[in-house]
Formats: C-alpha cells, sequence, structure tokens
C-alpha cells in the first residue's frame, strides 16, 4: 500500500518528451511522511544521458537507461538529493558527478563516500551543450541548482516544488502535508524550505523569476505530481509566497505584502524558526 502514493510502472524510464524521460521509484519515508520519488533522465545533443536526482540503482534499471544512451552524468541538484549517487557512481566509474554548490562540504556527504567530481551554479558545463540552462536558487542551508532543458522547454527542480495528492496519503500525513504546504493543488517548497529561502531575499526572489521567465512547456520534480499543463502558470502560482502573485494588466500595481520590509524581530523569529527546521531537513536525510 504505501507504493500507493507512487507513480507506476515504477523502475523504468517512461518518455515525456524528446530525449526526456521520468523515472518514479517507491516512495522515501521522511518525518512520518512518505514522498513519492522521481528521477528524470535528458540526453544530451551528443548522445550521453544525464540522471537527473537518480533514484535508487537497480542492475535492470542501469540497463534500461543504456539502451537509451551511455550515463555520462551523474547530477545531485539539491542538498537533500544526494543518498543514491554512490552506487550508480560504483556501477558508471565513468560519468561525472556534478553537485549543487557546497554539498562535497556537508559531513554527511563527506562520510558516505560520495564522490563530487564538479559543482553547478548558474553556468552549465560546457559538455552539456547549449541545450541546457540552469539557475542556482540559494539560501542559508538549502541551495538548488534548476535545469531547463530547452529543445523540450522542460523545468527540472526537486524540493522547491512539491505537489502531493492528498487523496493517496494516509490521513495523518495528509494533515503533516497540508501545514508544510506540499499538497496539490497548491503544492510549493515545504513550509522549512520556505522560510531557509525568505532569508536570502532578494537573491532567491530574482532566481524564482528567472524560471517563471524561461516559460516552461511542463515542470519535473522529485515528489508529486508534476506540472504537465499550463505549466508556467502553475510554476508561478507555486512561487509567489517568493515572488509575489503575478500583476494583470490593468490592475495597479501593488507591492506584494511579503515584500515589505521586516522588523527585527520578526525576522530574529523567522530565522530561530529556519534554523531548528533546517537541523530537522538535515537530520531526516541522515
Ligand atoms: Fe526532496
Amino acid at each position: 500500500m504505501a507504493h500507493a502514493i507512487s507513480y507506476p510502472p515504477l523502475d523504468v524510464p517512461k518518455p515525456v518528451a524528446d530525449g526526456v524521460w521520468i523515472v518514479d521509484a517507491a516512495p522515501l519515508h521522511a518525518g512520518g511522511l512518505p514522498l513519492p520519488l522521481r528521477m528524470t533522465v535528458l540526453r544530451l545533443s551528443g548522445g550521453e544521458l544525464l540522471l537527473h536526482s537518480p533514484i535508487p540503482y537497480t542492475p535492470g534499471l542501469r540497463r534500461a537507461l543504456e539502451r537509451l544512451g551511455r550515463i555520462g552524468h551523474l547530477v545531485a541538484p539539491s542538498i537533500g538529493h544526494w543518498m543514491f549517487l554512490r552506487a550508480w557512481q560504483a556501477a558508471c566509474p565513468d560519468a561525472i558527478t556534478w553537485a549543487v554548490p557546497g554539498l562535497k562540504d556537508r559531513g554527511q556527504v563527506r562520510r558516505s563516500g560520495v564522490r563530487i567530481d564538479a559543482e553547478l551554479g548558474d553556468r552549465v558545463p560546457r559538455a552539456w551543450g547549449e541545450a541546457i540552462a540552469s539557475v542556482l536558487v540559494a539560501g542559508p542551508v538549502f541551495k538548488e541548482v534548476a535545469l531547463f532543458h530547452r529543445p523540450s522547454r522542460t523545468l527540472l527542480l526537486t524540493d522547491l516544488v512539491i505537489s502531493l495528492e492528498a487523496d493517496l496519503l494516509p490521513l495523518p500525513a495528509r494533515a503533516l502535508a497540508r501545514l508544510l504546504g506540499i499538497v496539490a493543488p497548491d503544492g510549493k517548497a515545504p513550509l522549512h524550505l520556505r522560510l531557509l529561502l525568505r532569508l536570502n531575499r532578494p537573491a532567491t526572489a530574482a532566481a524564482a523569476r528567472r524560471l517563471v521567465a524561461l516559460a516552461p512547456d511542463r515542470v519535473i520534480f522529485a515528489h508529486g505530481h508534476w506540472f504537465d499543463r499550463d505549466a508556467t502558470g502553475e510554476l508561478r502560482r507555486s512561487l509567489a509566497w517568493l515572488i509575489g502573485p503575478e500583476v494583470r494588466r490593468g490592475t495597479p500595481a501593488r507591492r506584494p505584502a511579503s515584500t515589505l520590509p521586516q522588523t527585527s524581530t520578526a525576522a530574529a523569529s523567522l530565522a530561530l524558526v529556519a534554523a531548528i527546521a533546517a537541523l530537522a531537513y538535515a537530520g531526516r536525510r541522515r
């Protein structure tokens, strides 16, 4: 029954656009919350595959992927998505592992034996060609590099948007997911990540605006029902907590309440809550 919240068939590549596949996996359990898990696979112009946020390794999945192309790049795109890299590195020793800035310095990553070959930021490696753009969304503790596959207009995220389907969740988990703000049709980054990312405004808001400006046709993320329709509109809605609501033509421009200056007391409270949430977030992934 735990798999009821996943998106079968599991552990097999499923095409969603030319050169783009998703692979859904059995759910993780984090802090009492079952989380469906997804990897996205891109085929680069040279024919190599890029595995975005690899899911647990199986020989069968590797064989299925190798029928699509050689696995050349493994990507840990956010602070929370690196746990399954080691087995992929062992199976694909020639693949280059790319990671969000700062991941290699984390104690649990160093202790795990995962090898990080290079960091990603706002510029993609030359080996990926012109087909992919990246946007770094960086708060304290939490960082994520979003990838945009230009030929298919597909945006790849991990935790910046989570959109779980309430009727697939057990009741207690449903309440927790609503508290975290990660339930469709109003899915977004979970509460603790929003607190962290708000601490680095306006840089995170500028990054979020760049994501919306990419105008993706689809937004694929690691947990939940990805945006396969009205993707840009859904993305804008899911980031409104950071960039403010859309200003429609003819509507008097109002400064979003969320960008009003905060008092030092409020900021200090926010920092405290964020620090606690960050510790809990990090602890869940040990
Ligand atoms: Fe995640």
